[in-house]
């Protein structure tokens, strides 16, 4: 499958165990920081219509604020109930301090 590759951030932006919403390409993202590995999800939970930026991170899971389900980040995995959907993830790369995106093309 082909990717195109999106420019997003400088790393530096992106605090150590948080995450951020960005728009890309059209489309509202979530870069999360764990342990200073980065990595991207869409930013609307499958369960409802709210933001995983505005969730909490615990360690590679961030749970949803609105129902409290939960994703493992790194796989989209859903591993709370509410959740029983995956979520859309990612691939990134820091190229020069700078976090790039790969979506299907
Ligand atoms: Fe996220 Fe319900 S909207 S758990």
């Amino acid at each position: 499958m082909s990717e195109t590759c999106h420019r997003v951030c400088q790393q530096q932006e992106l605090a150590t165990n948080s995450i951020q919403q960005f728009e890309v390409d059209g489309k509202t993202v979530a870069l999360y920081n764990i342990e200073g590995a980065i990595y991207a999800t869409d930013d609307t939970c499958t369960h409802g219509l709210s933001s995983l930026s505005k969730g909490e991170l615990d360690g590679d899971v961030v749970e949803c604020n609105l129902h409290f389900g939960a994703f493992h980040v790194p796989s989209g995995k859903p591993v709370g109930a509410p959740c029983s959907v995956a979520l859309q993830t990612y691939r990134t790369e820091v190229r020069d301090g700078v976090v790039h995106i790969f979506r299907p093309a």
